[in-house]
């Protein structure tokens, strides 16, 4: 068994004290607004969190893989849960502050950290399988960070048949929406820009996604799933076309769309779900 804190830093990587705005600038995921901003969503690392502590029986004295475990928050709820032993594998240079907060809290022994992607690392020694990968993978809308390539990468070379994977189902729902001032604002904005018209960007504009807050009120159509995914069995591919039909409802040619999602854990007996609504 690999000893944890300190295990498997690339040479060179460099400490978050000697970390440079060009360090940074390549690495996103070493700042720790995003963290504070990933750990502050309670829906989020609640649900994650409840996921393993309601399932003691599944964790218990099981090898867990924690795939992108950037401050190490999940890799130390699974180890609260019972795991015999967690590994964390994060590329980004917040893994050097996760072996830190890991050691604080008393898991040095249970867990450990090894920087790198995961495509390119070997699990410490003494592990050659795992009994459940865990991840928080999703991003915005389950593809725009496109990590759960990444998941399915580790779950085909380590989870050991019969492994778990928590979450293990993802839903995407689409959805028409309507809102007139948001156009206005995000559209109509372009028309006049400190009195200069930048209009000819709007056709472009247009085509971008956005991602924002959907107010109920804006939805005028009943929720339909576009994509459904067994983390299980899958494997990748992005959905190609998604036609949409124009309804009384809009004044638009083609009506915006909304995506939301839903994320299940339905190994669990306490079964557990993050949604975003309007997902059923
Ligand atoms: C959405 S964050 C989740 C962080 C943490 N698990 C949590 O719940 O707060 C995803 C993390 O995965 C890491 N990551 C993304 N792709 C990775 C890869 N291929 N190998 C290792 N880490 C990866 C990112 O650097 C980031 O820290």
């Amino acid at each position: 068994m690999a000893s944890s804190a300190g295990a498997a830093t690339p040479p060179g990587a460099p400490e978050v004290e000697d970390m440079t705005a060009k360090d940074y600038y390549f690495d996103s995921y070493a700042h720790f607004g995003i963290h504070e901003e990933m750990l502050k969503d309670t829906v989020r690392t609640t649900a994650y969190r409840d996921a393993m502590l309601n399932n003691p029986h599944l964790f218990k004295d099981k090898v867990v893989l924690d795939v992108g475990c950037g401050t190490g928050v999940l890799s130390m709820f699974a180890a609260q849960a019972g795991a015999r032993h967690v590994i964390g594998v994060e590329m980004s240079g917040i893994a050097i502050s996760a072996r830190k907060i890991i050691a604080a809290n008393g898991f040095a022994d249970r867990i450990t950290v090894v920087k790198g992607k995961i495509e390119e690392i070997e699990l410490p020694d003494g592990f050659d399988k795992v009994d459940i990968i865990i991840s928080e993978w999703m991003g915005y809308f389950l593809l725009y960070e496109s990590m759960l390539n990444s998941v399915l990468f580790a779950r085909d070379k380590w989870l050991r048949p019969g492994g778990l994977l928590f979450p293990d189902k993802a839903e995407m729902y689409i959805c028409g929406i309507e809102d007139l001032e948001y156009r206005r604002q995000k559209l109509d904005f372009w028309d006049s820009v400190y009195g200069f018209d930048m209009s000819c960007i709007k056709s472009a504009a247009i085509l971008e996604p956005l991602v924002d807050i959907v107010e109920p009120a804006s939805v005028f159509s009943d929720s339909a799933p576009l994509l459904v995914r067994s983390c299980r069995v899958c494997r990748w591919r992005a959905p190609r076309r998604v036609r949409a039909a124009h309804t009384e409802h809009t004044t638009h040619r083609s009506p915006p769309l909304s995506l939301s999602l839903s994320l299940s854990l339905s190994s669990s007996h306490a079964r557990s779900r993050l949604t975003s609504p309007p997902a059923r």
